[in-house]
């Protein structure tokens, strides 16, 4: 089978919400290969749209090479969190825009592409088109200000971006003119009958299935799937300056990425994506994006005469203690700052714990995370594993029993492992741990019951103890194997503790006696709640240096230096303070700059300002400034400067200060 978790945007990094699905995918494929499986698990950056090439422009860099550099960073969270995919790509490769022409040109050449001109915002300062949500204004039904061209936050109301009032465009500020400009449509209307056969026959989730009928109903619309250069994507063949939107060229992303590894490996591409591939290819993916590959994808792929999926998981969104994730709150957490304060298996695991197989949102709840890891990881699974190794390390030389004392109760964890694959095989990883965690249960009570640590003072009934911790072993070797697509990295852990090859679902049939372990280590630690408080913390405060949300379309336009309209929230990252100069020097070797030293209020903090030519060192010390308090610190030749003082300039190079009215105090807000 192949199967793919949906591409993240190359244009911020992974976060806890992303991990949700790849964590979940992940597990999936580990499941199916320990069956025995061929189980091929593909990805990429989606590297292609508008957002992605502003934010390059913003930061003075080629497209290419910010994707490079972000595809490198998903790759490197993506490993430390265990999930390992089979190929790892980006949809700006050969294989991509190969693809991509082709399924374009085979589906034109059967005519379900059409052309007409569509009139749309377009930015006469920045000489671009603006994607509905780079237009903001007043909402046509409240009057609510500086609400996004598609639709109102204040009173939900959607509309087109030209029912806007007074519209500006995010980009330049200016308000944004109509033009012309020729567009090319998928006709999806022309897949309805294959698309109803399709959800007829596949394995679509109830909630999503119902989600198609309402869309059917509506009516399927033309999908446009051009836009006007300047655009970060593939030109359209034989349309010069016209690109493929970054929707049509993601998802053929999926095959362009297995194609690479089919052309690695040698596997024949179309045993799994051709027409009369004999493989299953399943798309593990979020709520929001089922229009995408439960109605385009399909017909994409049966209209230009490839396979189409056998089913799509769709899964619910992550919420941080029962609230959307919040850069303020400190529950926007990347997945970069989570593995600063915490171990990668702990989410894994309450991830799994919380996820079954409906298109359910799912709450990570902080306290509740910290219990339930210690409680069931290391307080039950890991326990059975201490309570008996110290025995056979030190009573029997590290050697295990040549039988276990209640075969019944070992061939109970066996017969359950039907069970816990069932689960797994329907993604129901909720019903599969508490499975597990119930038979970690019995093993305790096991031990518990038989006291090995009594039996030990008897010298007599040294063969009883090793039957006892022999037969605790082997439950926890059969407890270990079911855990182990959730815990990978504990499970390797304890495969060299055991001395033992890779487990597999096979090898659930032996009993491991007669045999030599290794010395017992510390297989996985408690989760510190002190360390998820300090991630919080890192959390709110790197809100500035961390990266927007990847959200399909969300402007990056408040990164632009020529961004003239931003939204308040944008205004509000911006923390202002007011602060006192305490000390001011010349800087050695620098004709502009000074160095000042800033109390904000209890912290003091050096500034360099370039401002030499209009203020005297000694006449700022004990003024009032405004200092931009968030900023990055800088590394210069001189120094590190952390912050920015504001002054304002004229053209004729004189320089003025800005200072607070009289009885503001260092460490106030300016809002
Ligand atoms: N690039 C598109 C997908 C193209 S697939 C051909 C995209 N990228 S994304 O980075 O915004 O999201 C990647 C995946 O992560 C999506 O399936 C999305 O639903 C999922 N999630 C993003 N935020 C999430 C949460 N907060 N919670 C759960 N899943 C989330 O969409
Ligand atoms: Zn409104």
């Amino acid at each position: 089978m192949l199967v793919t978790s949906a591409l993240p945007y190359a244009n911020g990094p992974i976060h806890i919400g992303h991990l949700v699905e790849y964590i979940q995918t992940d597990i999936w494929v580990r499941f199916q290969k320990l069956r025995g499986h061929v189980c091929h698990y593909v990805c990429a950056d989606d590297a292609h749209g508008t957002p992605i090439m502003l934010r390059a422009q913003a930061e003075g860099i080629a497209p290419e090479a910010l994707v490079d550099r972000i595809g490198r960073e998903h790759r490197a969270d993506f490993s430390a969190f265990a999930v390992a995919f089979d190929n790892y790509h980006t949809t700006h490769s050969d294989e991509n825009r190969y693809y991509a022409n082709l399924i374009y040109t085979r589906l034109r050449a059967a005519g379900h592409i059409s052309r007409r001109v569509i009139r749309q915002a377009y930015d006469p300062v920045k000489q671009m088109f603006l994607p509905d949500r780079f237009i903001r204004g007043e909402c046509p039904r409240c009057g609510a200000a500086d609400q996004y061209g598609d639709s109102c936050e204040a009173c939900g109301a959607t509309y087109a971006p030209t029912d806007l009032r007074n519209p500006v465009s995010v980009l330049s500020g200016v308000a944004p003119e109509e033009r012309d400009s020729e567009h090319y449509f998928f006709q999806l209307r022309d897949f309805e009958p294959m698309l109803r056969q399709w959800i007829a026959d596949g394995s679509l989730q109830p909630e999503v299935r119902n989600k198609l009928d309402e869309w059917f109903d509506a009516g399927l619309q033309d999908w446009d799937i051009s836009r006007d250069a300047p655009y970060f994507g593939f030109e359209i063949p034989d349309a010069p300056g016209k690109y493929f939107y970054v929707w049509l060229d993601a998802p053929i992303g999926y095959l362009a990425s297995f194609r690479q590894l089919c052309d690695r490996e040698g596997f024949d591409f179309d045993e799994f994506c051709g027409p009369d591939a004999s493989a299953e290819m399943y798309h593990f993916i979020g709520k929001d994006i089922v229009y995408f590959h439960a109605l385009f994808w399909p017909a994409m792929l049966h209209g230009a005469d490839f396979r189409t999926p056998t089913a799509i998981f769709a899964h619910g969104f992550l919420t941080v203690n029962g609230q959307k994730m919040s850069k303020s709150r400190g529950t926007f957490i990347t997945a970069r700052t989570y593995l600063d304060h915490l171990d990668p298996e702990h989410l894994r695991y309450y991830f799994a714990a919380k996820l079954g197989a409906a298109v359910e949102d799912i709450d990570l709840n902080l306290d509740d995370f910290v219990n339930r890891v210690n409680a069931d990881v290391v307080g039950k699974y890991v326990n059975i594993a201490s309570r008996c190794a110290a025995f056979v390390d030190r009573q029997f030389q590290g050697r295990l029993g040549p039988h276990v004392e209640v075969p019944e109760l070992v061939e109970d964890f066996r017969i359950a492992g039907e069970d816990v694959a069932l689960a797994f095989e329907a993604r129901e990883y909720s019903r599969a741990l508490r499975i597990v965690m119930a038979l970690a249960d019995r093993a305790n009570q096991y031990i518990d019951e038989r006291k090995p640590w009594l039996i030990a003072r008897d010298p007599q009934r040294a063969d009883e103890l090793l039957a006892v911790v022999t037969t605790g072993l082997n439950l926890f070797r059969l407890l270990t194997l079911y855990l182990k697509p959730v815990l990978p990295l504990t499970a390797a852990r304890v495969e060299q503790f055991l001395r033992i090859a890779p487990l597999t679902w096979e090898a659930r049939d032996r009993l491991l006696l007669a045999h030599q372990v290794a010395r017992f280590e510390p297989l996985l630690t408690r989760v510190d709640p002190k360390r998820v408080e300090a991630m919080v913390s890192a959390s709110r405060e790197s809100t500035d240096t961390a990266a927007a949300p990847a959200q399909p379309q969300a402007p990056v336009a408040t990164t632009q230096p020529d961004a003239a309209a931003i939204g308040l929230e944008t205004l509000d990252r911006i923390d202002l303070r007011v602060a006192q100069v305490v000390a001011a020097d010349y800087v050695d070797g620098a004709d502009k700059l000074l160095r000042l030293r800033v109390d904000l209020g209890g912290e003091t903090r050096t500034v360099f300002a370039g401002i030499r030519a209009a203020y005297e060192p000694a006449a700022l010390v004990g003024r009032m400034v405004i200092v931009v308090a968030n900023l990055k610190p800088r590394k210069m030749r001189f120094g590190l400067s952390e912050g920015m003082v504001l002054a304002a300039g004229g053209d004729d190079g004189g320089i003025w200060l800005l200072a607070p009215d009289s009885g503001a105090r260092p460490g106030m807000r300016v809002r």
